[in-house]
């Protein structure tokens, strides 16, 4: 193990030491190596402690400047679960689930939580006057595209051109940006939640083949909202899962520079 160190911070500000706590990483491997993708479940039943307990997980995950534009549509009803599973086109992994959740993305709403932040970061003490310059000056330079996306040439055109010489953040960039961007976060979310409820001792599948079109229609969700994936829950059948765990050699995805 070597360590460059490159970044000199120039003063040590006061900040409270936060203690990491012991943790166990046999019982994170054993998580991580029991989880896979289960296309049949069994009949039993996720207590509602337990789903809250994976859903909270999951909105521990990281999230781009901490703007947290995920939601987690927990699919209860049982004529819209129907609705679901077939939008999902009728997939077992989503048919035999006793839970179904959508996992949304909302980059239309950045406004609105970089505003709470804003209001949160104001009611609270000793917070460093950078933090509070930060969501006011410069989430609304990442994040703004303009009424109908007008800024988003203005935006690419500047990002080239400051980008030529010095480091310049590149991206979101237009409404797609956006979606990516929200993506990005609820998707660690969605991994977080999977891995929340194998510790708990259930399963997961998350799925992409679906309709997205008419899932955003069943939980009346704007055109702006992205799915981005939906997860099925529950206990594993005995062959609910197809075959061994397929991963190609790690040499072709592990780069050291
Ligand atoms: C974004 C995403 C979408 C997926 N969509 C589906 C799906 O629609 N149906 C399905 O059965 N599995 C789906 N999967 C599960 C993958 O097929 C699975 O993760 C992969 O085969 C590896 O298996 P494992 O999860 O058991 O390790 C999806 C996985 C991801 C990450």
């Amino acid at each position: 193990m070597s360590k460059v160190k490159i970044f000199q911070p120039v003063e040590q500000k006061k900040r409270e030491a936060v203690a990491a706590p012991v943790t166990d990483a046999k019982a994170f491997h054993a998580v991580v190596d029991s989880r896979r993708s289960v296309r049949v479940y069994a009949d039993d039943l996720i207590p509602d402690s337990v789903m809250k307990a994976c859903m909270d997980a999951a909105l521990k995950a990281p999230t781009s400047s901490n703007l947290q534009t995920w939601e987690i549509h927990h699919v209860v009803d049982s004529k819209k679960k129907a609705a679901l599973v077939e939008a999902c086109l009728s997939q077992p992994a989503a048919g035999t689930a006793s839970e179904l959740l959508v996992f949304v993305g909302r980059p239309d709403l950045w406004k609105r939580n970089n505003e709470w932040m804003v209001k949160a970061l104001e009611e609270r003490e000793n917070v460093p006057r950078s933090a509070l310059q930060y969501y006011k000056k410069i989430t609304p330079l990442a994040y703004d595209q303009g009424w109908m996306g007008w800024r988003t040439p203005f935006k690419w055109a500047i990002t080239r051109w400051r980008g030529r010489k010095k480091p310049y953040p590149r991206e979101p960039i237009g409404k797609w940006g956006m979606r990516i961007w929200a993506h990005k976060t609820t998707a660690l979310a969605c991994a977080h939640f999977m891995l929340a409820m194998r510790a708990h001792g259930f399963d997961t599948c998350p799925m992409e083949g679906m309709d997205s079109a008419r899932v955003k229609r069943l939980l009346n969700l704007p055109k702006q909202a992205v799915v981005t994936m939906v997860i099925s829950a529950g206990k594993r059948a005995d062959g609910g899962i197809y075959g061994e765990r397929m991963r190609f050699d790690s040499a072709h995805f592990l780069h050291r520079h």
